[in-house]
């Protein structure tokens, strides 16, 4: 956290407390020059997705949210409704087995729980408190996203830098096409080498977390399969991590529901 002033000034210091024991995934930029400090910076990058400028009326769903970048971004912009969804717990991460047991070695149930607590939930409704947002934050995982369980499809749904982390990428293609009302935005690693080639390459064995890496003629085919109609490519650019450990190439894919 680094700020021009002294961040108990502006918020509780139990608030402050609580945001400095956090691993934060975005960094976030707050009132009075506040700026929280995440693994990825997306404010350069966040024209790259091709949002609507003015989401007035609509209804938004950010699937995989984590400390919420995208769904506050989207509330500035007007959205009637934003629901933020992620993991219930990190236990039903689709982490590879190995990566798992290694896992339940190295952290206690406490230990576990209280990651939940903070760095999966933690940072959101941290973030909710001070903007005083109204974005509905609810624990599910990808692969259960259905209508009945949201209250209806969304008019927007974005799904940023998960199919990565997913052993099954087109199961959950198809169940946010399920919750999809007229447009879905992907954002994904993508393999640069594998060219046009519709393939996906498996890299299940590098970090635990990562699965495949598909190329965009691969992502785009997957989408239209799962129904998404008039899939563009909308953009493609490079995602560096604060540590420089992820330098990640990234397409930015655009799918309709006719
Ligand atoms: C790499 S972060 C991406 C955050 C944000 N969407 C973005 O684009 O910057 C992936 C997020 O997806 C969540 N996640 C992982 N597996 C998931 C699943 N099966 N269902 C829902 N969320 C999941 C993780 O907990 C994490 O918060």
């Amino acid at each position: 956290m680094s700020s021009p002033v002294d961040p108990e000034t502006i918020y509780p210091r139990q608030w402050v407390e609580r945001a400095r024991r956090i691993n934060w995934y975005h960094t976030f930029e707050l009132d009075h020059g506040l700026v929280i400090e995440g693994e990825f910076d997306l404010r350069p990058h966040v024209h790259r997705y091709g949002f609507p400028d003015d989401l007035t009326g609509l209804s938004v769903l950010d699937v995989g949210a984590s400390n919420g970048f995208f769904s506050f971004e989207l509330e500035r912009r007007g959205a009637r409704r934003v629901v933020a969804v992620d993991l219930p717990t990190i236990a039903e991460h689709d982490f590879t087995p190995a990566f798992r047991e290694e896992r339940a070695a190295q952290f206690s149930p406490e230990e576990r729980a209280r990651h939940d607590e903070s760095d999966l939930h933690g940072g959101f409704l941290l973030l909710k408190e001070a903007l005083g947002s109204r974005v509905e934050h609810v624990g599910l995982n990808v692969y259960d996203l259905a209508p009945e369980r949201l209250g209806g499809r969304f008019d927007l749904v974005f799904c940023g830098s998960l199919l990565i982390h997913l052993s099954d990428p087109f199961r959950a293609l198809q169940r946010l096409r399920l919750v999809t009302g007229d447009r879905c935005i992907v954002a994904t690693v993508y393999e640069p080498a594998l060219g046009e080639a519709p393939d996906m390459r498996f890299v299940g064995a590098w970090d635990g977390i990562a699965w495949w890496k598909p190329s965009i003629a691969c992502l785009e085919r997957m989408m239209r399969v799962a129904g998404f109609t008039e899939v563009t490519r909308h953009a493609t650019f490079e995602l560096v991590s604060r540590s420089k450990r992820h330098v990640d190439p990234t397409v930015v894919l655009h799918g309709r529901v006719a």
